[in-house]
């Protein structure tokens, strides 16, 4: 075998966030009126209270835009320095372009490559992965990083096992060279595309296209198998978290802060046990979002910076799980 060169490789670090949540607040009362049922069995099987939902003439790529003129403007980047802009995204404006363009044109973010990413719930932690890659080996100096969702146009409203769960929201994070010995530390990502079914949107794509015959049929939506995606979620964010620390060369008593995937109140406390974290030391901001999807991990990291949870230096660990079946996680030490 070849032996692989040793090289030396600069350290990238997440220099600024942003988020944008739509005004729209739906509660757990609101949906009570929609379909059957209850306030109570929400909020103590998910932890879920309230979602947002996106204004009828906005769009993925708008909610995109606006978290990322505010991680911009928090890390003091102009677009023009952007050198790729990465959208995480199961809810695309459309088809094609990408919706990472489209937010490339807005921001007039002139020099920068654009694509997106379709990891799920963990697409953000894919989207860190594949960034902090082209900053380590030279080839860009800025990457701007977003999820951002809006799983309100793919939820079927008469459908009470999925419809009180999820909302729409953005985050971004710009991420930089840093200081050595800072910044992300490891990434651990993984997938099993066997478990495809148990999360999907079948019809719209070029298996199923959209035909007049299926354009009403609950197919149109998505669709989970949820008791099985929460055995599997359990059971992959401990796993996954443990691997990253393992790979950083850190052990769990390290770890200072822990953002999860906001999924349900439930599986975050079971991902919190498994790392032997008291819960001060998790973010949770599942009550009055819900699962945004790709935009959760953003969303909660941001909030969390903003709530002076994080300082630096601070070993951090995001972890999240989604459809595909992906997972991913990454250790940080918070480098600003
Ligand atoms: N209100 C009242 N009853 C309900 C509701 C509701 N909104 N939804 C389901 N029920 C009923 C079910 O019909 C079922 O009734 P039955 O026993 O008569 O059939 C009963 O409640 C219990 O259902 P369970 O599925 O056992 O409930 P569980 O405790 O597993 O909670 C939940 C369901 C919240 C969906 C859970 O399984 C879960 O969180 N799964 C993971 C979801 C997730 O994290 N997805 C992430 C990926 S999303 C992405 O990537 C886009």
């Amino acid at each position: 075998m070849i032996p692989l060169p040793v090289v030396k490789t600069v350290p990238v670090g997440i220099i600024g966030t942003g988020v944008y949540l739509p005004e729209k607040v739906l509660t757990n009362a609101d949906l009570e009126k929609m379909v059957d049922t209850s306030d109570e069995w929400i909020t103590t099987r998910t932890g879920i209270q309230e979602r947002r939902i996106i204004g009828d003439n906005m769009a993925t790529s708008d909610m995109a835009c606006a978290a990322a003129r505010m991680a911009l403007k928090n890390a003091g980047v102009s677009p023009r320095e952007i050198d790729l802009i990465l959208v995480a995204t199961v809810t695309p404006d459309m088809m094609f372009p990408a919706t990472a363009c489209l937010v490339q044109a807005q921001l007039k973010a002139l020099h920068a490559a654009a694509f997106d990413i379709s990891a799920g719930c963990s697409g953000f932690v894919y989207g860190l992965e594949i960034g902090s890659q082209f900053i380590k080996t030279g080839n860009y100096r800025t990457v701007l990083v977003i999820g951002a969702e809006s799983l309100s146009r793919i939820t079927n409203w008469h459908d009470r096992n999925t419809c009180v769960l999820f909302g729409d929201a953005a985050g971004a994070a710009v991420l930089k060279p840093v200081e050595e010995g800072f910044g992300i530390l490891s990434v651990e990502l993984g997938a099993d595309g066997s478990g495809g079914d148990l999360l999907k949107l079948a019809v719209g794509g070029a298996r199923t296209p959209i035909t007049e015959e299926n354009c009403h049929s609950p197919d149109r939506y998505l669709y989970m198998a949820g008791r099985e995606v929460f055995k599997f979620a359990v059971k992959i964010m401990g796993e996954c978290a443990l691997k990253a620390l393992e790979i950083a060369g850190l052990d769990r008593k390290d770890v200072d802060y822990l953002i999860p995937h906001q999924a349900n109140i439930r599986i975050i406390e079971a991902a919190a046990r498994r790392l032997e974290l008291p819960m001060e030391k998790v973010f949770v901001n599942v009550q009055k979002y819900g699962n945004t999807s790709a935009a959760s991990i953003p969303v909660a990291l941001h909030e969390a910076v903003v709530e002076g949870k994080i300082k630096k230096g601070d070993k951090i660990v995001l972890v999240g799980f989604g459809a595909g079946l992906t997972w991913g996680a990454s250790v940080i030490k918070w480098a600003v």
